[in-house]
């Protein structure tokens, strides 16, 4: 547990007590974060509306899953602060001080933020339905009673069938093709009825021609009302579905915009030399 005395929030929502109004507001201010002597988020400031969609985009390096893992408190911020619905992520304000909250407390607010990864990351020896129901019977959904094994299984079926894999609930990880385990991961973030979902390059490890079972997933729940941020390389998805498309580069946020803006009109160099090299000469906008 550590203390830091040197950032106190000032932004407004940041500082109300009293969440709830809203579900699912994101504010990132003037965070920063080292490993050693170097500095990988140079002061990142970025507000995601409740329900909105952001895409983050960039180099390898430029720090977009430090700044995911930011968001769920995975990794500690060395200045400014992240607050969800007006309740800060990771500490809490006495005195003058941020104090950092004990795990447990860690461990309750991280049940509010879902997080999907490259590598499914799923349990191999539980099957599709177990992955999936783990989670909400061992930990209690936010601000809601913790469900029976049966009611779970309910849930969790609903949920392989919202990924459309209701079919294959006994199955195992390893019975299961790469795109079927990141949908069977994307229910499982979805189990504990997430404000927000965070996803680190969803599809990157899959062959591309299971890219779209999992786009198509993640497009459904763009239209959903959860807050959804997003790190990937599918330019053409994040033109799609993005509210805003954040450009990060060596730490920093360098642009930000709607997709026409961002990708038809980007004003930095460093946004349009990285594009020249992402984006297929047939991408229109
Ligand atoms: N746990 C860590 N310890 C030391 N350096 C790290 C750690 N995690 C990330 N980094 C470094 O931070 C920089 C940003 O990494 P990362 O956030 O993974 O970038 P991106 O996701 O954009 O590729 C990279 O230079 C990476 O090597
Ligand atoms: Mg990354």
């Amino acid at each position: 547990m550590s203390t830091r005395a040197t950032e106190i929030p000032t932004a407004p929502a940041a500082v109300h007590q009293d969440a709830g109004i809203t579900r699912g507001l994101v504010e990132i201010t003037k965070v920063r974060k080292s490993f050693g002597a170097t500095e990988v988020l140079k002061g990142i400031t970025l507000t995601v509306e409740p329900g909105g969609v952001a895409v983050i985009v960039g180099p390898s390096g430029s720090g977009k899953s430090t700044l995911l893992r930011t968001i769920n408190h995975l990794e500690k911020v060395d200045g400014g602060f992240i607050a969800i619905d007006g309740t800060l992520v990771g500490y809490e304000v006495r005195g003058s001080t941020l104090h950092e909250l004990r795990e447990k407390d860690v461990l309750k607010q991280r049940t509010e933020i879902g997080m999907v990864f490259q590598n499914f990351n799923l349990f191999p020896h539980l099957t599709a339905l177990e992955n999936v129901t783990e989670a909400p019977v061992v930990a209690p959904r936010s601000g809601k009673p913790r469900l029976t094994r049966a009611e779970a299984r309910e849930r969790g079926l609903e949920l392989l069938d919202r990924v459309g894999l209701k079919d294959r609930a006994g199955a195992y990880p390893r019975q299961l093709s790469g795109g079927q385990q990141q949908r069977v991961a994307i229910a499982r973030a979805l189990a504990l009825d997430p404000k927000i979902l965070l996803f680190d390059e969803p599809t990157s490890a899959l062959d591309p021609e299971l890219v779209n079972e999992v786009l198509d997933v993640i497009r459904e729940l763009a239209t959903s009302g959860t807050t959804l941020i997003i790190v990937t390389h599918e330019m053409g998805f994040a033109r799609d579905v993005a509210d805003t498309v954040v450009f990060m580069d060596e730490g920093q946020i360098v642009e930000q915009g709607s997709p026409k803006d961002i990708f038809t009109n980007p004003r930095e160099v460093r946004t349009r030399s990285f594009f020249s090299k992402v984006i297929e000469p047939a991408f229109n906008i």
